[in-house]
């Protein structure tokens, strides 16, 4: 109740402000409760529901599979008030060695009637130092002790070496972080997604590694939905020999699907939210199908309630993130999601949530199968 009123009045202010708004509350704590006690209420906290959403991934040991995606935490400050809404990990970043400004306002944009967002935000972040400033602060509480973080870097946008930049972020950030991804989708800094090729990333995941201060730091690769098929196999292939430690498909899109029929459809940008959902999940699958298991997947675009959030799992995701849900509905979606992927693992008779990964090849049949309302999806 509470998340719904802050919610809309939120989408009073330009999406923007209503982000540093949402991101000021969380810094402080400041979240509704409502998902705390949703969870609580309906039982999430028992033993037997935790049981059958808890897992091992990339050596860590996650509460439940639903983490922030990368982009709502650039700057590292928002951790308390994000574990606090239920979430099993947060993602923060992307961040950069130096800070950086990022685009010319405005450069976010609701598309209310797509239930998706366009950003051209350009990696505007605080820059490396200070983001090790607040996290190192951060671990030293017991909420920093406790919880997965991931840490999402970038290079600048400036940057006579972005192989360089990489290294450089990973070797100031990696003592504070359970896992790095190396984001290479963004479509806001001109050239990134070029990086997007098997000899690229062997580079980039070589500079990384060599900069980690523990060798078994799990460090991932987040990837674009827009590439074509045959470069995205490709770098499937590689992967494993360039030790990745999982994928996490996908950052925003540039493609607009004919559904779109927001005034803001035809801004510059990523796009985010539902129209993604589809797309996004074949890419999952079709990765899901090429690389070996024990490699995992992070299932990330559209997951808006629980049945998008299982499609996900059946499509092959280990872990799920999202952002733009949040960003539009409110935090009381993450305790409905984490609640509701229970109720549906468990009508499915799944017991553990493991079992129920990759079980599905086909992304529109997993849709169809957890039951995920198909309006609004593209192709
Ligand atoms: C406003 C906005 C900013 C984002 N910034 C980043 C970013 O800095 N780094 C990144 O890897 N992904 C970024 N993303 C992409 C998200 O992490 C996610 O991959 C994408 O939005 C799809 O998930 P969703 O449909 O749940 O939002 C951003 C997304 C949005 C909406």
């Amino acid at each position: 109740m509470i998340s719904r009123l802050a919610t809309s009045l939120a989408h009073r202010l330009p999406a923007e402000a209503a982000h540093r708004l949402a991101i000021w509350a969380m810094s402080y704590g400041l979240v509704p409760t409502s998902a705390n006690q949703g969870l609580a209420n309906q039982g999430f906290a028992n033993q037997h529901t935790a049981s059958r959403l808890d897992q091992d991934c990339l050596g860590l040991r996650f509460s439940n599979p639903l983490g922030l995606a990368a982009g709502f935490d650039k700057n590292a400050e928002a951790m308390a008030g994000a574990f606090r809404l239920g979430f099993g990990y947060v993602e923060v970043g992307t961040i950069t060695p130096k800070p950086q400004s990022g685009n010319p306002k405005p450069r976010v944009f609701r598309l209310s009637s797509d239930a998706a967002v366009i950003n051209r935000y350009g990696f505007n972040n605080d820059g490396a130092e200070q983001a090790k400033t607040r996290l190192s602060k951060w671990r030293k509480t017991s909420a920093g002790q406790r919880h997965i973080l991931g840490v999402n870097i970038g290079a600048n946008k400036d940057s006579l070496d972005r192989i360089a930049d990489y290294a450089a972020t990973s070797a100031i950030l990696s003592p504070y972080a359970d896992y790095i991804t190396v984001n290479v989708s963004s479509p806001n800094t001109p050239g990134l997604r070029d990086m997007q090729t098997p000899s690229i990333l062997a580079e980039i995941m070589a500079a990384v590694k060599s900069g980690l201060d523990r060798a078994h730091l799990p460090v991932l690769i987040k990837l674009a939905p827009d590439m074509n098929e045959a470069d995205f196999l490709a770098v499937l292939e590689r992967l494993p020999d360039m030790g990745a430690s999982g994928v996490i498909l996908t950052n925003t899109t540039i493609s607009r699907p004919d559904s779109l029929t927001s005034p803001n459809k035809d801004q510059q940008g990523g796009l985010s939210g539902a129209p993604l959902l589809l797309s996004s999940t074949q890419w999952l699958a079709l990765a899901r199908s090429r690389l070996p298991k024990h490699i995992p997947l992070i299932g990330v675009g559209g997951i808006d309630n629980a049945a998008a959030a299982y499609a996900k799992i059946l499509a092959g995701a280990n872990l799920i993130q999202l952002y733009t849900a949040l960003a539009l509905q409110g935090s009381h979606i993450i305790g409905e999601i984490i609640h509701g992927l229970d109720a549906l693992l468990a009508r499915d008779g799944v017991k553990h949530i493991t079992d129920a990964v990759g079980q599905v090849t086909d992304a529109a049949e997993a849709l169809k199968m957890s039951g995920r309302i198909t309006d609004r999806i593209s192709g």
